[in-house]
């Protein structure tokens, strides 16, 4: 692997330079496969289960008043603001909006006038909510 001559080994065999397979808010500030995933070592430690034990939201973002994965479970078949998936605000685990690939900001930016998380309560309530967000996981 280290004979690999790629800015990013991990492309050696996972599609990518081309493809954008990971095009997201975190690649736009410099965050690649191994902050997130680990290195080869990492990957392929007989101590984890593959694709069960895959990185969580949670392992870097922390803020007050908010939760994210659900114990156990994916980011992909995580919900959370009354049963609402994560992807449906937030975009799929390699492009978590806004990206650096315009196609995967449209719905954003057609649902609200503007990319990134849908943050725009009128996207979804018919009616303004007369409570406060809550980006819980369980309510
Ligand atoms: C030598 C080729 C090769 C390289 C280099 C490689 N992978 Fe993989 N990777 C694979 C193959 C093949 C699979 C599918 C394995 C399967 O289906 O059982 C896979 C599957 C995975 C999976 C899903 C399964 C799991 O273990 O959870 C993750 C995550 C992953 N690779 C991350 C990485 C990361 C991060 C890097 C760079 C540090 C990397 N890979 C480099 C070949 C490679
Ligand atoms: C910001 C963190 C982050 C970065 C950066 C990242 N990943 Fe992931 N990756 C995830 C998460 C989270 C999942 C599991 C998502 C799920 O299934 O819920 C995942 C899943 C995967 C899987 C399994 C795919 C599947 O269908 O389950 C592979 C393979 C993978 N990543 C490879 C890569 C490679 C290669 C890169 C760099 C090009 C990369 N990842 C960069 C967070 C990241
Ligand atoms: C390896 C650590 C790591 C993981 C795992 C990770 N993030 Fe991040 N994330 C970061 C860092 C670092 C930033 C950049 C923060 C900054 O620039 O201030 C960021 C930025 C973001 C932003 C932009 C925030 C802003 O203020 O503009 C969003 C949205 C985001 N992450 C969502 C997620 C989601 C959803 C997941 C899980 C699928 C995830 N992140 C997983 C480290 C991580
Ligand atoms: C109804 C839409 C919605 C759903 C569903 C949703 N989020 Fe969020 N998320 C948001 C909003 C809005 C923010 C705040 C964005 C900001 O401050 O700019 C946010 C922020 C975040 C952040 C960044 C926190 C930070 O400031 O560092 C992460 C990570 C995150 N969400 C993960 C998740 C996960 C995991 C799930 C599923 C369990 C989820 N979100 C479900 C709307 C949603
Ligand atoms: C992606 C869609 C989506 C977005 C965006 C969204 N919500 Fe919700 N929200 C829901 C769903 C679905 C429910 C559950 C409704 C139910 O159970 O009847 C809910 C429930 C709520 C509730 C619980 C009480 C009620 O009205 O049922 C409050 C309060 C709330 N949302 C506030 C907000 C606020 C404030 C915003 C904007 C910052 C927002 N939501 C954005 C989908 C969304």
């Amino acid at each position: 692997m280290d004979q690999v001559d790629l800015e990013n080994s991990c492309y050696a065999c996972h599609p990518g330079v081309r493809t954008q397979c990971q095009r997201d808010v975190h690649y736009a500030r410099g965050i690649g496969c191994t902050d997130c995933h680990g290195g080869m070592a990492d990957v392929g430690d007989q101590g984890r289960t593959p694709w069960v034990d895959e990185p969580r939201c949670s392992t870097c973002h922390s803020r007050q008043g908010f939760q994210f994965e659900q114990a156990n479970t994916l980011y992909r078949d995580s919900k959370g603001h009354s049963g609402v998936h994560c992807y449906a605000c937030h975009g799929s685990p390699h492009a978590i909006t806004p990206t650096v690939t315009e196609p995967d900001n449209l719905q954003a930016i057609n649902l609200q006038g503007h990319a990134g998380v849908i943050d725009t309560c009128a996207v979804c309530h018919t009616s303004p909510p007369d409570e406060p967000f809550f980006h819980k996981v369980n309510d």
